[in-house]
């Protein structure tokens, strides 16, 4: 994103999840005991509820995909408010504090308020989602996210007849996110879809993945998921949900216009203007001789979100 491409990662042994989970678990037990200073991701879960597990079976829309390694999901992230690099969020997002956590929802609805994040993960039945997942610098992961429709929640605060689009904030919090001191972004954070787009039963709000509640560097508590799009659209740590009349500004948007469009949608027909949007690569599967895959259109959720976008030149509305 930030005007540079994706570091290679080298192929190495895949830690499976069950040791890992297991090894994660004795660090907990160990930093409570005080046997040793937890730090990054394993902080980032000693916080958490420890009783926490989120569904864990495959429900609707998920992909056949093989899941991305645990490591390299929880381990190569884009999270900027933790620092550029694709390690920084891994080291640096565990000093965030996720409880107590409140999502402000307001705007253009009839009934406007507060969820507390523990309410949020009682909403409604918490689903595993297998997911593909694009980002705009051509690499592209599969995530088994846990959560429900986000528009299980749009609908308990009732949108009036203005609500056209849904703007997203994030977490800025100074004392704990270095990275708001760099001049990369306005923040916080902001995102925007449709309402219609909001109401797609694809898109979520993911409360965890790999059946745990979501590490910090994955934008714990909760954060949107909208697997059709680059993954910039899926914004973090969210703190306000806006329903508004007029297109919300985004903060990809804002900082280059002519590289991020407010639709997002993955188009292996649109390039960024400095590199091709054709192929990706799969992160964890790469070796000497893997091949770069073919991207595909809306991610190849096509047959669910194509409809919605009909009659749109989205050559011009990228
Ligand atoms: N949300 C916030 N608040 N800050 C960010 O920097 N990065 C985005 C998105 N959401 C980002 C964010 C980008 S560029 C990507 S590709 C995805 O998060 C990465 O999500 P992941 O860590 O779950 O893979």
């Amino acid at each position: 994103m930030i005007i540079r491409r994706p570091n290679d990662i080298l192929p190495s042994e895949i830690t499976s999840h069950s040791v890992y989970r297991r090894r994660r678990e004795f660090l907990k037990q160990a930093g409570a005991l005080g046997l040793i200073a937890a730090s990054g991701s394993e902080l980032a879960l000693a916080q958490s509820p420890t009783a926490t597990k989120l569904a864990a079976k495959p429900g609707r829309y998920s992909t056949t995909d093989k899941p991305t390694a645990y490591k390299y999901v929880t381990g190569y992230n884009n999270y900027y408010e933790f620092g550029t690099d694709k390690e920084d969020p891994a080291e640096y997002a565990g000093k965030m504090k996720t409880r107590p956590w409140t999502v402000v929802v307001d705007g253009e609805v009839k009934k406007p308020r507060s969820f507390g994040i523990e309410e949020l993960l009682k909403l409604a039945p918490i689903e595993e989602r297998i997911y593909r997942m694009r980002c705009v610098e051509a690499w592209s992961m599969v995530i088994p996210w846990s959560g429900f429709s986000l528009s299980e929640l749009i609908r308990r605060v009732e949108p009036t007849g203005n609500a056209k689009y849904v703007s997203f904030s994030t977490a800025a919090d100074r004392s704990s996110m270095h990275g708001l001191g760099l001049p990369v972004l306005e923040w916080p954070y902001a995102e925007g879809l449709r309402m219609d787009e909001a109401m797609h039963p694809l898109t979520i709000l993911s409360l965890g993945l790999y059946g745990e509640i979501l590490p910090n560097q994955n934008g714990a508590p909760v954060r949107l998921v909208v697997p059709w799009k680059y993954g910039f659209k899926s914004a973090k740590s969210l703190v306000r949900i806006s329903f508004t009349e007029q297109q919300p500004k985004t903060a990809w948007n804002t900082a280059a216009a002519q590289e991020y469009g407010f639709y997002s949608n993955v188009n292996p027909e649109v390039d960024h203007p400095r590199w091709s949007q054709a192929t990706e690569r799969r992160i964890g599967e790469d070796g000497f001789l893997s091949q770069r895959r073919k991207t595909l259109m809306f991610n190849g959720y096509a047959e669910q979100v194509a409809g919605l976008y009909k009659g749109m030149d989205l050559k011009r509305q990228f």
